[in-house]
């Protein structure tokens, strides 16, 4: 096999290709008031030049005009949990104040198809005017025009539903306020009108980003529908909904920077990521043979290479990026070869979807019971007891101050070697393995 360089790492996604399976999320920028299609451009172009594979426009609506009289409104809150680190951001923001102006939007599009290679297409990502199918249509119609290679359907948006009156619009269809997002898109039959509508009057491919609130296993008759529609891939996730912490030291106000109230916002960062796997692997057992791309949490290339496993054949970067910069995509991308390398993948066909065999239902996984029990290295136990004063009545501190195990007792349930603090527990053979009916019938004190 020959240098990383020499890997190819081209994909073709929803019968598009691109040059690499890394490209950019689509990121609705703060500032839609002062920043113009162009400008956007240049920025996304960096992101390019660093080696992504396709880049998404931010979500735009119908609306032509941007209301000048509402200056935009965004920002970014900090997460990060004592002991954990950074966990990600809350997005407060007004989904109608940051929205790009249609016009610009378009010109956006043609800036970047004039300077990127062939193989690095654009995804346009948008959000159409609520409940109404004609409306998606034309949208989608005008970007068409303007040069995008595919069309994304976010119905997904968390944004409109962090707005006044939301609960009371996502109870009925007929209140869908035009700027809809997730609340249009946790509605099976509006998002399988829409796409229907959408896949029906333009010729580019169709695909829809889906919102982690519609949760499994309901995600999966999403994507079966969407897909007997015509939907030529699936993008998950979008961010779920979250309410900021409170100053625990001050009242509950808020403790963000400039903001006299906590919000109802998006969360994205590294938590999504399990919802993400969540429905990537789901997908790829129950709706086989549709694309997917996946996007959040997928802040370490390690993550990229999880998702693909699970079936993605694309993967996005949104708060990776921002927390790391555009040299993230390039250093994903060396990773990526370097990794293929040396685990003899010449392709990405040979290691996608390989971890979606090992993806079971509970009763059809073997577990090792009787078979396998806890074992405890005296050597590595430091005697803190956390194992001990716990969940579990197989293990007892001895003499020496040292975690030991009954055997006869383990249930193999791996707590201790989950919290171990010293990696002092692991599961192994019993060395008096019993089968699994008399492990049952000790357990059970029969
Ligand atoms: C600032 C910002 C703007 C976003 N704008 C859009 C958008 O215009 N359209 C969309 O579908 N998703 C949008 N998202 C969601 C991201 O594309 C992505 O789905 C989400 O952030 C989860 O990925 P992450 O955990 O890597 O951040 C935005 C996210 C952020 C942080």
């Amino acid at each position: 096999m020959g240098k990383p360089d020499d890997m190819d790492l081209s994909v073709e996604f929803a019968g598009v290709k691109m040059r690499a399976p890394i490209g950019v999320a689509a990121q609705a920028p703060f500032a839609p008031a002062s920043i113009s299609g162009k400008k956007l451009a240049e920025l996304l172009l960096k992101h390019v030049e660093a080696g992504a594979g396709y880049v998404h426009t931010p979500y735009t609506n119908v609306e032509l005009d941007h209301p000048k009289n509402r200056l935009p409104t965004g920002r970014f809150l900090k997460a990060h949990t004592p002991g954990f680190g950074r966990s990600g951001f809350w997005v407060a923001a007004d989904s109608y104040r940051i929205e790009m102006r249609l016009d610009e939007s378009l010109k956006l599009v043609d800036s970047l198809k004039k300077r990127l290679p062939s193989d690095v297409p654009v995804i346009a990502n948008i959000m159409g005017p609520g409940a109404d199918p004609g409306g998606w249509a034309e949208l989608a119609c005008k970007f068409e025009n303007a040069g995008a290679d595919i069309i994304e359907l976010d119905v997904s948006c968390p944004l409109p539903a962090s707005a006044a009156g939301a609960v009371e619009s996502f109870s009925s269809a007929e209140h869908i306020p035009e700027h809809a997002g997730m609340l249009l898109g946790d509605n099976l039959a509006l998002t399988r009108a829409v796409t229907a509508e959408v896949v029906n009057k333009t010729r580019l491919p169709v695909g829809v980003k889906l919102t982690p609130e519609t949760g499994f296993p309901r995600l999966v008759g999403f994507a079966e529908q969407l897909k007997e529609v015509g939907a030529r891939f699936i993008t998950s996730v979008n961010a779920p909904l979250s309410v900021a912490p409170p100053d625990i030291h001050n009242g509950g106000k808020s403790p963000y920077p400039g903001l006299d109230a906590n919000t109802i916002s998006p969360a994205v960062g590294p938590w999504t990521r399990y919802l993400c796997y969540r429905n990537i692997g789901t997908i790829s057992m129950f709706v086989p043979g549709i694309d997917q791309a996946a996007v959040g949490g997928l802040v370490d290339v390690t993550h990229v290479i999880e998702a693909m496993m699970l079936g993605a054949k694309i993967c996005e970067f949104s708060s990776g990026t921002l927390w790391k910069g555009w040299g993230f995509i390039s250093d994903s991308l060396n990773y990526l070869r370097q990794y293929m390398l040396k685990q003899g993948y010449r392709s990405l066909e040979e290691f996608r979807g390989l971890g979606v065999q090992y993806i079971k239902p509970a009763e059809e996984i073997d577990w090792g019971l009787g078979r396998l029990t806890a074992a405890i290295d005296p050597g590595k136990c430091k005697g803190c007891e956390i194992c001990a004063n716990n969940l579990c009545w197989a293990i007892t501190m001895n003499e020496n101050n040292k975690a030991t195990v009954s055997e006869q007792d383990c249930g193999a349930c791996a707590l201790c070697v989950a919290i171990c603090p010293s990696n002092a527990a692991t599961l192994v053979e019993a060395q008096t393995p019993q089968r699994e009916e008399e492990f049952y019938a000790r357990y059970l004190g029969q």
